[in-house]
């Protein structure tokens, strides 16, 4: 008999999957249905439980999610609270995220980011036909399964598209968003658009061609300056196999001005679509970045890296 601790209302945790800065991400059964249907749970972790931001983005997430519905975007089912602890009832998946795979080095993906590119950019489209804008489009959120499927996740930051009246009235914010893919205009508090979302899907493609995002700092404000002033740098430069085209388009998306950026994540698609990636199609690793996964993570995994400003300063959530 399992121990009711182990229980989240009718959902029986089976496996850690994460734990992230404010949030855990477990494998759950439901054990009231008879197929036994399993779930991603996150649920806040016991010392933000009474944190009210975290508590309302754990809702926002909810009410942002709820509403979405693709198979290119991480189903939100539900928002609970139980023994104190309030969770979201997510669909489950493959639990292996970019970055993850990306620390393998980008040849752990390269011979399947065709379908990848396509799909994570399927996924920020539907995104914003629903008129949401992300905010913090990067590796970590995208989960990527063994045959290229690719699912978008974590709306904790997004926030309504503005047209009109209420984009003349909106007041600059506190800062949020993950400073290796932040647009200059989302560094700014400034109001973040589409194209926003098509800057952090730039320095994405950026790493995923290279290994690399693409500017480090020696400190956090170093980093955020690079966006705003340092030239942006080609892929082809960090690896010969990308074609030029290729380059170039990831460099219009990381352009400075949002109207030198490609005007919608349809456009970019359209012309992705007559290109080539690579000079010379990778090859599949002998060892999978899928087999290395287990049921249990590296300790690296389980616990986030430190944030403090280091040498070559890179990311932060
Ligand atoms: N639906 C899911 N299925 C499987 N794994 C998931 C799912 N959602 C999240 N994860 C795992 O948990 C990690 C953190 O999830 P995320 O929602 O991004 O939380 P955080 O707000 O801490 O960044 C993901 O990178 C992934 O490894
Ligand atoms: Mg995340």
């Amino acid at each position: 008999m399992s121990k009711s601790r182990d229980f989240l209302g009718p959902y029986r945790l089976a496996r850690l999957i994460r734990i992230g800065s404010t949030a855990e991400v477990w494998e759950a059964v439901d054990d009231t249905d008879m197929q036994k249907k399993r779930y991603a749970l996150k649920i806040l972790r016991p010392n933000y439980v009474n944190d009210k931001a975290e508590l309302a983005a754990l809702k926002h997430e909810f009410n942002v999610g709820k509403a979405l519905n693709s198979p290119r975007i991480i189903k939100v089912i539900d928002h609970q609270t139980d023994k104190g602890r309030p969770f979201l009832v997510l669909e489950l998946f493959s639990e292996l995220n970019m970055k993850q795979a990306l620390r393998q080095g980008p040849d752990s993906l390269a011979f399947m980011l065709d379908k990848i590119i396509e799909q994570a950019a399927e996924g920020l489209y539907y995104m914003h036909t629903k008129n949401w804008i992300h905010r913090d489009i990067k590796p970590d959120n995208y989960l990527v399964a063994r045959d290229g499927e690719t699912k978008l996740i974590d709306f904790t930051i997004a926030e309504p598209k503005r047209t009109g009246i209420s984009k003349l009235l909106y007041k600059t914010k506190n800062i949020q968003g993950t400073r290796s893919y932040m647009s200059p205009e989302q560094i700014r508090g400034k109001l973040c658009d589409e194209r926003s979302d098509l800057y952090s899907f730039g320095c994405m493609l950026f790493e995923m061609t290279t290994g690399k995002p693409p500017f480090t700092g020696q400190t956090p404000n170093d980093l955020l300056s690079k966006h705003i002033n340092a030239s942006v740098p080609s892929a082809v430069a960090h690896n010969k196999n990308v074609t030029t085209e290729f380059a170039n388009l990831i460099k219009r998306l990381m352009a400075k001005k949002q109207d030198d950026r490609p005007p919608s994540v349809w456009e970019f698609l359209k012309e992705y679509r007559t290109l080539e990636i690579w000079r010379k199609r990778p090859r599949k690793p002998d060892i999978s970045v899928f087999d290395d996964m287990g049921g249990t993570k590296s300790a690296e995994d389980l616990v986030k890296r430190p944030t403090g400003p280091t040498d070559d300063y890179e990311e932060e959530t």
